[in-house]
Order: structure tokens, then C-alpha cells, then sequence
């Protein structure tokens, strides 16, 4: 079975063509990032519009490079769900009109079961081991951050075991390189720079390091940048990534070494809890997905954590970790070799078909 999968949920127009048991075909991505970095951030309605001009070639794409006709595919899947509801809908009409048009079934996918599928996508060499269920998967990206227990490729076989109460934890990467002027995205430039940097030269207090509990919160570790940078304590704010500002005579403290800080908060509670969850649910097989779990540190921690706690760590490569369609078409093949499928009504939604334990900014402590 091949599927053609659509995703426009925030800032990147991908398509993709992929096989049922997670071959890859094909895998393009158009990138919004200049559009929006003049902005520091995501513009809704730039997003819908760009979404709009590039959809169609981008489409074309991916059936060209997978070498296939749009009547050799068995099915389109769609992300529909959460993301910017006018970015989604460009995706979802897309994606239906070239179903409609081609006579194949149409599924919705939620975008958080495209995330936490992604290891399953094979893609060549360096593939890594496939997960086994049940596993736990640490989701983090740039508008969630949560655990999860799956049980089965299904929403109704996957809990969420804590999440945070606040910002995200790619949200914490991108405005703290905001705040030391380091451009949008933040979450790469962060991971370079941080590469340079001594963590040890500003102490930054963990986010939400309590040891029994799975929730995450990740504002107050940017409150602690911001105010690092309000009181003049950093120095070189607005050197261009790479160079290192001058290493102060005590006086002040460098980017990269802030940036080291953070990163090294941020990805070792990050780390911690996910082997803290899959001991507490007993399982072995342990996977990273979203953008965040194309941090550098991040992927190290987890692999040396893992091995230490003797568990099977599942870390995908680069392009199956930030979005992209692949990870779309794989969710939606499960669907549809179930035998499922959606209207022509399929309508698009900002919030996530996962069951929530975390409420945001009102969690419960574990
Ligand atoms: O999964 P994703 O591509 O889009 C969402 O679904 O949100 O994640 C994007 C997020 C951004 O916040 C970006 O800064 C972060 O992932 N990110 C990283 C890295 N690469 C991307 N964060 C830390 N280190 C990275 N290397
Ligand atoms: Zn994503």
C-alpha cells in the first residue's frame, strides 16, 4: 500500500509518499522560516497564504520523486488536526480535492500520532531499531511537550503520562534565542552555540526537576534568561551565531555560555523523565520525536541515560524529527489498513484527538 500524506499545520509545506510498512519514497518539505523570521515568529495568516502557493508543487514533488502517479496511490492522508486552524485547512482541502479528484480514500491524521509514528519511518541507512510496544515517547516540539505511553498505533491505546503546564519546550528554545538575539528558529542556533559554551559559568535552576513527577514547565527557565539579559549580565547579545562574545573578566557572562546552560537544563530534565516513565510503566523500548529531539544534547543524554538503565532507545534521524509529511503518511497508512476513512466533511480542528491528563497551567502534581 502507498499513501500520499499532505501536512501544513504550521510552518512548513511538506508531502510525502510512503509505503504501509514505513518505506519512505519520497519526502519533500518547503520550509516557511524566511517568511516569517522577519517577525521572530509564526505569522497566522502568512503561513495560510504561503501554505496556498506552494501546496500544489509541492505535491507534484513528491509523487515525481517518488516516481509514481497520483492513480498508483492507495489512499491521501492529511494532518487536520492541532495546528493553526487556517494553515491546516489549506493542507485538508488540498489534499481532498486531490482524493476526490483521483478516486482514493481520504484520512485525517493527527499530527501528535505523526510525531510519536516517526520512528517507525525507514529511510535507508542508519535507520535506527524499531520501536516495540508498548513504549514510552517523549513528544516535543514547538507547541507540545508531553510523555507518552503507546500501546498500539492507535489514539485509543496511547496515554499521556505528564506533560507541560506551560510553554513548550521548542517554545523555551525559541524565545530564549530571542532574547539573546539569536533569530528564529531558535532550537538549532541554541544547539550550536551551546557546542561552544561552558554550562558550568551561569547556573540556570531546572525546570520542574521534582523527582516523582512526570509534568514539565518551561517559562520559568526563559523568565531566568530574560532576566540574566534585563540586568545586563549578558554580554554580546547581539553577536551573530558562532562567534563566541569575548569571555568577560567576571564582569558579564557569554551567549554561548548561556546558551550551554539552558540546553543543558532543559535536555537533562527532558532525558530524566523520559527514562523515569518508561521504569515507572515497566517498559523497555524507549523513542524521541519532534523538533526538539533533533538536539544535539538531547539525543546524547537520552542514548547515555538509556544504556545506563539498560534500556532500548529509539532515536530517529533529523528529518523524521522536525515536521514533515512522511510521518503523516505512515499514521495515516495504519488508518487506512485498518479500514478507516473520513468524509468528505473532514474539517480541520486546533486541538489534539489525544486524551489529556496535563491541563495547561493547572497540572496535578504526580
Ligand atoms: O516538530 P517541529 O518541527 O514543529 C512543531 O510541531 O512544533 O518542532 C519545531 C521546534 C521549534 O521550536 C525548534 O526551535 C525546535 O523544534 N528545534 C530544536 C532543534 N531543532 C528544532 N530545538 C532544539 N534543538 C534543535 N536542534
Ligand atoms: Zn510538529
Amino acid at each position: 500500500m502507498l499513501v500520499l500524506g499532505v501536512e501544513s499545520s504550521c510552518d512548513e509545506t511538506a508531502a510525502a509518499v510512503v509505503e504501509h510498512g514505513g518505506r519512505v519514497l519520497s519526502d519533500v518539505v518547503h520550509s516557511q522560516v524566511a517568511v516569517h523570521a522577519p517577525y521572530g515568529g509564526v505569522v497566522p495568516e502568512l503561513a495560510s497564504r504561503d501554505h496556498l502557493r506552494n501546496v500544489g508543487p509541492v505535491v507534484r514533488a513528491a509523487l515525481e520523486r517518488a516516481g509514481v502517479g497520483i492513480g498508483e496511490v492507495d489512499g491521501v492522508a492529511v494532518t487536520n488536526r492541532p495546528g493553526l486552524v487556517g494553515a491546516l485547512l489549506v493542507g485538508v482541502q488540498a489534499a481532498k480535492g486531490v482524493a476526490w479528484a483521483a478516486g482514493k480514500p481520504l484520512v485525517g491524521v493527527d499530527h501528535l500520532m505523526g510525531h510519536l509514528l516517526a520512528a517507525f519511518l525507514r529511510r535507508g541507512d542508519g535507520d535506527p531499531p524499531l520501536p516495540r510496544f508498548p513504549f514510552v515517547c517523549l513528544l516535543a516540539s514547538g507547541g507540545h511537550t508531553a510523555i507518552y505511553r503507546v500501546d498500539a498505533p492507535r489514539a485509543d491505546a496511547i496515554a499521556e503520562l505528564g506533560a507541560t503546564r506551560d510553554d513548550a519546550a521548542g517554545e523555551a528554545f525559541d524565545k530564549v534565542a530571542k532574547l539573546l538575539g539569536l533569530g528564529y528558529p531558535g532550537g538549532p542556533a541554541i544547539d550550536r552555540l551551546a557546542a561552544t559554551g561552558d554550562a558550568s559559568r551561569v547556573k540556570l535552576a531546572g525546570p520542574m526537576a521534582s523527582r516523582a513527577s512526570l509534568e514539565m514547565s518551561f517559562s520559568g527557565i526563559k523568565t531566568q534568561v530574560a532576566l540574566l539579559v534585563s540586568r545586563g549580565r549578558v554580554l554580546g547579545r547581539s553577536v551573530r551565531e558562532g562567534e563566541r562574545a569575548g569571555v568577560d573578566g567576571g564582569a558579564g557572562i557569554a551567549v554561548a555560555d548561556v546558551c550551554a546552560s539552558f540546553q543543558s537544563a532543559v535536555t537533562g530534565v527532558l532525558a530524566r523523565k523520559l527514562m523515569d516513565a518508561a521504569t515507572r510503566e515497566g517498559v523497555e523500548d524507549v523513542v524521541l520525536g519532534g523538533g526538539v529531539a533533533a538536539n544535539s544534547e538531547l539525543r546524547r543524554r537520552a542514548h547515555e541515560l538509556g544504556s545506563a538503565r539498560a534500556l532500548r532507545v529509539v532515536v530517529p534521524p533529523l528529518a523524521s524529527c522536525t515536521d514533515n509529511a512522511a510521518m503523516i503518511a505512515y499514521a495515516g497508512a495504519v488508518r487506512l489498513a485498518d479500514g478507516e476513512r473520513d468524509g468528505w466533511s473532514l474539517t480541520a480542528s486546533g486541538q489534539t484527538s489525544l486524551q489529556r491528563a496535563t491541563r495547561k497551567g493547572r497540572g496535578r502534581r504526580a
